[in-house]
């Protein structure tokens, strides 16, 4: 039986990190999840014939069945489903159109539980399930208030299944990095260039949750800046929390 590794977002910068990191391990095939053909062939031709490159769109409820699919045909041991794409916007509520919001929660939000709801059953004891949640998940966010919900959700649903996985062995782990170094963010706006305290690189954020995925935590929190921020939005009101988050991103709102 092949063992397999289900990662979605793989041609995004936390994909392609966890991509590289997750083919060190004894996986015969890494099922390469996005959209975008080109770039998930150039994965392959960097990486091999190991990677087999799907693609698919998570937004759509014919994606999560093209994947299904593959499962019941195949019906590989799945060592790892890594819930990585994601997508993101930054802007006041009213200038979200419906279809976008409609896509970041179909994306975020469904097709994480989708995609484990059909990889459960060809998960064993030591399989993992990796939700890349967000540092957003610990607060409300203004101006990111959509995305940071999803976030929320992921983070919530991932610890509980947790729990309810326990007599399987299978673990469930919600990685809440803060910022990182990817195309996801938006590097200026309003022409102001964007400063984002904490920034780490992918490799950093890929190591520490492979590392605690394997030790079993249900949580996987990757920097000291991350750590604290996660310990004061404990301990302060929330009303506060989004007042000091507002001091920071309000001069990139105003526009010139
Ligand atoms: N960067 C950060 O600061 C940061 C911080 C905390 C958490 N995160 C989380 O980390 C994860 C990875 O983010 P990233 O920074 O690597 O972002 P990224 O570079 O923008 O990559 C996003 C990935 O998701 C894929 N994707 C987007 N929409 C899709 C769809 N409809 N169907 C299938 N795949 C889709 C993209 O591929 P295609 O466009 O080809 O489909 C791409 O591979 C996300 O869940 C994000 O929320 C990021």
């Amino acid at each position: 039986m092949k063992k397999i590794a289900i990662l979605t977002g793989a041609t995004g910068g936390l994909g392609r990190e966890f991509l590289k990191q997750i083919l060190k391990e004894e996986i015969d095939e890494v099922w390469a999840v996005a959209r975008n053909e080109q770039k998930l062939s150039e994965l392959r031709k960097e990486y091999g014939e190991r990677v087999i490159p799907m693609s698919i769109d998570l937004s759509e409820l014919q994606g999560i069945r093209q994947i299904k699919n593959m499962l019941d045909k195949n019906k590989p041991q799945v060592v790892y489903l890594i819930n990585n794409a994601g997508l993101a916007k930054m802007g006041k509520y009213k200038d979200f159109h419906i279809e976008e919001i409609d896509k970041m929660i179909n994306v975020n939000c469904k097709a994480p539980v989708m995609l484990a709801q059909i990889c459960i059953p060809y998960m064993g004891k030591g399989s993992k399930i990796l939700n890349i949640s967000s540092a957003s998940a610990f607060q409300p966010n203004p101006y990111i208030n959509l995305y940071a919900a999803s976030k929320v959700f992921e983070r919530s649903y991932s610890r509980a299944l947790n729990v309810e996985l326990e007599e399987t062995g299978i673990k469930s782990t919600a990685v809440c990095p803060g910022w990182i170094d990817t195309e996801l963010l938006q590097k200026e706006i309003n022409g102001k260039k964007v400063r984002f305290p904490g920034l780490v690189t992918p490799d950093r954020v890929v190591k520490q949750a492979i590392k605690d995925a394997k030790k079993g935590k249900d949580m996987s929190v990757c920097s000291m800046y991350v750590k604290c921020q996660h310990v004061n939005v404990k301990l302060l009101p929330q009303r506060l929390v989004m007042k000091i988050w507002m001091a920071g991103i309000g001069k990139y709102l105003k526009e010139n």
